[in-house]
């Protein structure tokens, strides 16, 4: 089986830079044609930043990053240094990146791509709000049914919202955005918080890095360390939600999840739900269905892959 070819938006933040990590260390299933980095946790700089910074640390300085979005369609930009910490990977402390951003715009590359490579080829593997994704469909539509999927982590149902009581935060930011690709049509693959809430590190978990004994154990124990302190205060749970990873997990180990084939529509007027993921879970809608929404995990089975692709790097 040949080897899926993904563009990654991203938006580091730990748990996206966990996800990277994962998907650079596992060439067999997944090949990163491009990182694009887009404004949400932090502010775009940052995120620019950070992506390189987790290349450097991969050892893979030669994977191209762009610059995406700094702002959503239509909103002001919310960030979440609540969250993540000022730099949006603070946990580990590593070094400014010495590889270069590219000069090409995000979106720009994410059209190119899809125009160049066999339409069908290309998966898109968003970690982040949806705004270059959007935007790039949007300025070329003609790039729309060439995409082969789209794998993102977002939105939430059952297990309601984490940055407003209706709202996950990657939609929360960009809900323009997220309606514009829950509605293009292209096959959507939704990793919502229903999922990841499963996806709890642990100090056990955490430890299992640690002991990898290598600076990028240390760095995803660090990040994982830090990234928990929210999640424990918020929900009382021992452990961080590890989102973003689970995203990349899909593409390399579809067996550890399962969900439903629904319709999912984005609130985006609601005066207290706007930015809710609306999953028509029971079929009671009558709406066609638009996206697999993801809910069940092997957690253990998701751990043990995340540890040993980790402990490639
Ligand atoms: O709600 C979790 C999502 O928002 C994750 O992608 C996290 O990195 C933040 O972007
Ligand atoms: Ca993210």
């Amino acid at each position: 089986m040949p080897p899926r070819r993904i563009i990654i938006d991203t938006d580091p933040g730990q748990d996206d830079a966990v996800a990277i990590l994962l998907a650079l260390a596992s060439p067999e299933e997944i090949e990163v044609l491009g990182i694009v980095a887009v404004a949400g946790n932090v502010p775009l700089p940052l995120t620019a930043r950070n992506a390189r910074v987790v290349c450097e640390l991969a050892g893979r300085p030669e994977v191209p990053v762009f610059a995406g979005c700094d702002r959503p369609l239509a909103q002001p930009l919310v960030t979440a240094e609540h969250v993540h910490g000022k730099t949006g990977l603070d946990g580990a402390d590593l070094p400014e990146p010495h590889m270069p951003l590219q000069a090409r715009h995000g979106v720009d590359f994410i059209i190119g791509t899809l125009r160049a490579e066999p339409s069908g080829t290309v998966s898109l593997c968003c970690l982040g709000p949806l705004t270059d994704i959007a935007t790039a469909f949007t300025r070329a539509p003609d790039i729309v049914p060439r995409v082969q999927e789209i794998v993102l982590m977002g939105g939430a149902y059952f297990e309601v919202g984490n940055i407003t009581p209706a709202a996950e935060f990657n939609i929360y930011v960009d809900p323009e955005a997220a309606d514009i690709v829950f509605r293009s049509g292209v096959p959507l693959t939704v990793v919502p918080l229903d999922l990841t809430h499963r996806a709890l590190t642990s100090a056990a978990r955490v430890q299992a890095f640690r002991d990898l004994g290598t600076p990028v154990g240390r760095a995803v124990a660090g990040w994982t360390d830090f990234f928990e302190r929210f999640d424990r205060e918020k929900y009382g749970s021992q452990g961080a939600p590890l989102h973003d990873p689970c995203a990349i997990a899909r593409l390399i180990a579809p067996g550890l999840f399962s969900g439903r084939f629904v319709n999912v529509v984005i609130e985006t007027r609601g005066d207290y739900t706007r930015g809710m993921t609306v999953a028509d879970w029971w079929r009671v809608s009558g709406r066609a269905p638009n996206a697999t929404f993801l809910r069940e995990l092997d957690a253990e089975g998701f751990f043990a892959l995340l540890t040993e692709r980790i402990g490639r790097l």
